[in-house]
């Protein structure tokens, strides 16, 4: 029998999740399919209880339900609970076991470059939900020094303080940041500035950032921010959001198939559908 899985969230319209996991199951010759399913907060509960019951086999969850939705999960993975956000659900032996892949899609993307992570100076630029993914993450796998900037300074202390693993985390105001840049090989821009329209902001200006440093900014659209323009102008290697996108879209298929997906396909297939927009 078809298994269907699916992506649910409100709104729904915009998810390129659809174009790539059909197309990984038809690869892989998988007779499944994957629908978006718009579901709307009061009727979140509702829905994860009708799709247990109509055999739903695995979902992702998008905006606003990817912290709402954990009181309705059976388990919840240990790193997404500590993070507070599930983005993926498997259904496994009755149960709906909740995962986040975008953390390991991130860590994933970024450990492809940089091979030693865990002995980087590390700054985080943000403190909203993809940087508290993206900072425990990192001090999961074993990075310690990992500074925190955002232009709300208590909510980087607050992150920092939240988070259960070692670490030797500073917060930063932005501006600090801005004047110490030169400390840090890694940068990690989390934040919306410079996410389409707003394509000529930057969280503050990287006039002090080394020439061999690495930058990596999570924003897939556009494919180069201005940060990352300016960021190769100054000779740092970059890497935008499209990485991350296809690993946690990829690490989702395997915790739901047991099968690695081909990340160049699904990389093609996303490029073109946001070239398309
Ligand atoms: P997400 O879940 O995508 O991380 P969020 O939780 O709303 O979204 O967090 C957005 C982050 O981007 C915050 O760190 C926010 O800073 P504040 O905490 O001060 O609000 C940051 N941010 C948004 N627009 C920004 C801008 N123009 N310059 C700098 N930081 C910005």
């Amino acid at each position: 029998m078809k298994k269907i899985y699916g992506v649910i969230g409100d709104p729904i319209a915009h998810s390129i999740s659809p174009a790539i996991q059909n197309d990984a199951f038809t690869h892989q010759e998988l007779d499944c399919i994957y629908h978006p399913f718009h579901i709307t907060p009061e009727n979140l509960s509702d829905a994860v209880k009708g799709m247990k019951a109509i055999g739903i086999a695995g979902f992702n969850i998008t905006i606003p339900h990817k912290t709402a939705i954990i009181p309705y999960l059976d388990e919840v993975d240990e790193l997404a609970a500590t993070i507070g956000a599930v983005n993926t659900v498997s259904y496994q032996d009755g149960k709906y076991i909740g995962y986040n892949t975008d953390a390991m899609g991130f860590y994933k993307a970024l450990s492809d470059q940089i091979s030693n992570l865990t002995e980087k100076k590390i700054l985080v630029i943000g403190a909203g939900g993809a940087a508290r993914a993206i900072y425990f993450t990192l001090l999961s796998h074993g990075a310690i020094s990992v500074d925190i900037t955002n232009r709300t300074l208590e909510k980087a202390e607050a992150l920092i303080a939240d988070c259960p693993f070692e670490k030797q985390s500073a917060a930063l105001t932005l501006l600090q940041a801005e004047e110490k840049l030169a400390d840090y090989d890694v940068i990690i821009q989390t934040t919306s500035a410079g996410m389409s329209p707003h394509l000529d902001a930057m969280p503050f200006s990287i006039r002090n950032l080394s020439e061999g440093s690495f930058v990596s900014d999570i924003i897939y659209n556009p494919l180069e921010t201005k940060l990352l323009k300016e960021a190769k102008q100054k000779g740092a290697d970059v890497q935008n959001g499209l990485d991350m996108l296809v690993y946690q879209a990829a690490l989702a298929f395997q915790i739901w198939t047991g099968i690695t997906p081909d990340t160049t396909r699904m990389k093609n297939i996303m490029r073109t559908t946001l070239g398309g927009k």
